[in-house]
């Protein structure tokens, strides 16, 4: 009998993994220390995940951070129904293929995603009559699966079927609109025969707490289990920032999809944000998967913020230079783990200082410094301020000076100690002597 292509791949990958193991086991100094996403979350009995876009994994410290941090790769773009099925029935795996290669090859795990969806969806799919579609849907189901049969721990069989608001209804889709309810619970029967080892999830957005639309889909799964219809688990995308944040029902949305019998899975998280307050709705988010004995594995949608869909708003754990971010120490703090400060990868310790005049009369003047902590948290700071002859300084609050010449080096009085993009301000009363001329405010240094 002739092996398909991705079978052969697979046997090749499954050694190099047994082998990835044992290193593993060999170090288990490291393994007790948990000072990676993936390692920490493995001691919670979960994965952790990341969208891996093929295109970037020939970028050295891409691969780097995803191979070190994370033990589940899903393919963000690359095994769409766009993607692998441009033409019907011809199917291109080249770009799907390298990520899971890659994921395997490092001993992660890989998340399907996505089989049948109304969007990156070519556009002869949306031209079919009924029967044919019926057709062309499972056709779809059973060739991707097929080419990945036994390689896949999830697949997300159906993404985004319920529309946004209050109604709870279907979306509008060639799917729906064609083949009506049904259509989801046939791409569930078919998923299951095409690999009946992987997880059958259905994932969508807006439904991470309690809501119409989570209530839809709460009522769709309750029916489908009562039904026999094979389904193991519910995906929540958690896409977050300002307008739609961490639902404080979070934990008891994940809970009672738990309760029917399934899996719940955070599929595609990000959160827009920074700083300490992107941290705490991080650790909001782990705490919740953390909290229900259910929920397997948490994947972030993407690794570094300069490839996020949603770039501008800085979603994710690593920065655009792939240092950690006060984000990533929250999630690996609720995972139970413990960042090693010397670690390359740890936000270096910086702060920036800021000058203005707040007042200003004929005899003199006030200005302020505002001293704002970088990427990490700070416990002390030093900036000078050089004020032009012939001018004196009169009076300084909120620091403490010293003087070389008429340069004044600044240190905290109360107010050494910042979190992560935190500021303070030092202020100081000049006399102008005759001069109106503006001080020079030197670089800030923290530790
Ligand atoms: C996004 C990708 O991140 C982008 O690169 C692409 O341009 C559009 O799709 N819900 C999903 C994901 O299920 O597939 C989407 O991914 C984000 C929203």
């Amino acid at each position: 009998m002739t092996m398909p292509l991705r079978c052969l791949a697979r046997t090749a990958a499954a050694g190099l993994v047994a082998v990835a193991a044992l290193t593993a086991a060999g170090h288990t100094a490291e393994a007790e220390a948990a000072d990676t996403l993936g390692s920490a979350a493995a001691g919670q009995d979960r994965y952790f995940g990341a969208a891996v876009a093929a295109n970037h994994l020939g970028e050295a410290d891409y691969a780097a951070t995803l191979d070190r941090e994370f033990t589940s790769a899903t393919p963000e773009n690359e095994m769409k129904w766009d993607a692998t099925e441009p033409s019907r029935g011809s199917f291109t795996f080249a770009a799907a293929d390298r990520v899971v290669d890659h994921a395997q090859s490092r001993g992660m795990d890989v998340r399907g995603h996505t089989l049948v969806w109304h969007s990156q969806l070519p556009s002869w799919v949306g031209t079919l009559g009924a029967a044919d579609l019926r057709t062309a849907m499972n056709g779809h189901i059973n060739g991707l699966m097929g080419h990945y049969k036994g390689e896949i721990h999830s697949w997300d069989v159906v993404n985004e079927a319920f529309q946004d608001g209050g109604s709870g209804a279907r979306r509008s889709s060639p799917f729906q609109d064609r083949l009506g309810d049904g259509f989801i619970e046939e791409a569930f029967r078919t998923a299951r025969a095409a690999d009946p080892a992987a997880k059958l999830c259905y994932n969508d957005y807006n439904t991470d707490g309690v809501n119409a639309k989570s209530n839809a889909v709460y009522a769709m799964v309750k029916d489908f289990r009562s039904r026999g219809v094979p389904i193991d688990c519910v995906g929540f995308q958690s896409h977050f920032n300002s307008a739609s944040p961490v639902p404080a029902d979070y934990r008891q949305n994940l809970q009672r999809f738990a309760d029917l019998g399934v899996d719940v899975q955070i599929t595609e998280l990000d959160i827009e944000g920074s700083g300490s307050a992107q941290a705490a709705d991080y650790t909001k988010v782990v705490d919740a998967c953390l909290a229900v004995d259910r929920c397997t594995g948490i994947t972030v949608w993407g690794v570094t913020d300069k490839y996020s869909w949603r770039s501008g708003g800085t979603p994710l754990l690593f920065d655009g230079d792939y240092r950690k971010k006060p984000a990533y120490d929250a999630v690996l703090t609720a995972l139970g783990g413990s960042g090693d400060p010397g670690d390359p990868g740890d936000p270096t310790v910086s702060c920036t200082a800021a000058y203005t005049r707040t007042a200003d009369w004929s005899s003199g003047y006030n200005g302020q410094v505002t001293i704002t902590a970088g990427d990490a948290p700070i416990s002390s700071w030093t900036a000078t301020v050089t004020v032009p002859s012939p001018q004196s300084v009169s009076s300084l609050w909120n620091g403490t000076p010293t003087w070389t010449g008429n340069v004044m080096t600044v240190r905290p009085s109360w107010n050494g100690t910042l979190a992560a993009g935190a500021s303070t301000s030092f202020g100081f009363t000049v006399a102008k002597n005759g001069s109106g001329a503006a001080p020079t405010v030197g670089g800030c240094t923290a530790s």
